[in-house]
């Protein structure tokens, strides 16, 4: 998301963006709050734009351009941004133009808050800050419950040195003469939104939101929102998410010490414990995957552990085999020589016999 918010002194930028922040978790940016913590701060760059601030002028675009670059460059601002006060004329929408095509982040709307010029002065001269939180109250339309007092920080409420008749008279001619011109700028370049801003500021946030969403700016949000109605700006905030955060990872930690492991391999435990707290989804879809992979490749270590069963019976039985036809051959050989030798026993005998076969006959021949 990066808008800008155009409208007049009191028109309800600030408010609105401050709910913005909530929701969208982008950060806003507001040259007005930059420069007042320049003055504050009593650096070169504040002091030269007190004198503007304070008679309603606008402080020069070399300041102001210098300010904004620096504060786009931060890490913030890297998933978007909500403008306030930024642009105020053309030569400083079209250096916008250009840092952000360097960035290449272009802008995605300009948000016209239209409020009707007298209910500006009212609101104007009734608004009180806490310089604390940041909240912003109006003794007209949003007192706060003790006089002057922050209702959450207790501190007495600040009323702007500009937010003075003669002074706010000031700041509404310059934004009709330096500023309101942005209006056409936008509009013809086919970024312009318009915004009613005279109702409730619940109704009107509501309908900021619409458009939001209807361009699709609110679907880049970086981080997930608080709870609605609380500044951006509040000390308290990140303290409360960092305390969650630790106790988590405390727990993590004394899980893996309790295996009483050493040092490295704690930490390394430790840090895997805080992984899983972290990210559980991959984590649990890791032993799924496991489980699959798994199961697929059952199967084909079967087939092979299976094939090498074959292969080693294969291997086993040759020799086996080599050893069988060797005793085969050394049993039939045996056999033969068996035959043999019984042959060669044989032999005489039949030859004895045939022998005395022939002795008989011949005696029988010649007795005949
Ligand atoms: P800056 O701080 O930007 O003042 P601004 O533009 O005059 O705007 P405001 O902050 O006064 O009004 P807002 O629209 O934010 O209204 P808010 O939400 O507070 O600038 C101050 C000075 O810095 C300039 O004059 C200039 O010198 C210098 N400067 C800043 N940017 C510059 C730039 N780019 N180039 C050069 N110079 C620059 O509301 C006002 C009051 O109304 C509050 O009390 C609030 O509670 C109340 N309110 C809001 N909405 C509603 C509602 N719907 N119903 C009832 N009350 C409401």
């Amino acid at each position: 998301m990066r808008i800008v918010l155009l409208g007049a002194p009191g028109s309800g930028k600030g408010t609105q963006a401050k709910r913005l922040v909530e929701k969208y978790g982008v950060p806003q940016v507001s040259t007005g709050d930059l420069l007042r913590a320049a003055v504050t701060s009593g650096s070169e760059l504040g002091k030269m734009a007190k004198a503007a601030m304070d008679s309603g002028q606008l402080v020069s675009d070399d300041i102001v351009l210098g300010i904004i670059r620096e504060r786009l460059a931060k890490r913030d601002a890297r998933h978007g941004f909500i403008l306030d006060g930024f642009p105020r004329n053309i030569p400083q929408a079209h250096a916008l133009d250009k840092m952000l095509a360097g960035l290449g982040q272009p802008l995605d709307t300009a948000l016209l808050i239209e409020v009707d010029i007298d209910i500006l002065m009212q609101r104007l001269t009734g608004r009180r800050n806490c310089e604390n939180c940041g909240r912003v109250y109006n003794i007209f339309t949003n007192p706060p419950k003790l006089d002057e007092q922050c209702d959450y920080c207790g501190i007495p409420l600040h009323h702007r040195v500009d937010d003075n008749e003669e002074t706010i008279s000031n700041r509404l001619r310059v934004y009709d003469a330096q500023t309101r011109p942005l209006i056409q700028f936008y509009d013809e370049r086919g970024r312009l939104r318009r915004v009613d801003g005279n109702g409730e500021v619940k109704t009107i946030f509501r309908e900021i939101v619409k458009q939001v969403d209807e361009f699709g700016a609110g679907g880049k949000t970086a981080k997930p929102a608080r709870a609605a109605g609380k500044p951006a700006a509040t000390k308290a905030a990140p303290k409360k998410a960092a305390g969650k955060k630790v106790p988590a990872k405390k727990a993590g930690a004394k899980k893996a010490s309790s295996k009483k492991k050493p040092v490295a391999q704690k930490a390394s435990a430790a840090r895997k414990k805080t992984r899983t707290t972290t990210r559980p989804a991959r984590k649990a879809a890791k032993p799924a995957a496991r489980k699959a992979t798994a199961r697929k490749k059952k199967p084909a270590k079967k087939a092979v552990a299976k094939k090498a069963a074959v292969k080693k019976v294969t291997r086993k039985k040759a020799p086996v085999k080599k050893v069988a036809r060797k005793k085969t051959a050394r049993k039939t050989t045996a056999r033969k020589t068996t035959a043999r030798k019984a042959a060669a026993k044989k032999t005489p005998a039949k030859k004895a016999a045939a022998k005395k076969k022939a002795v008989t006959r011949s005696r029988r021949a010649v007795r005949r």
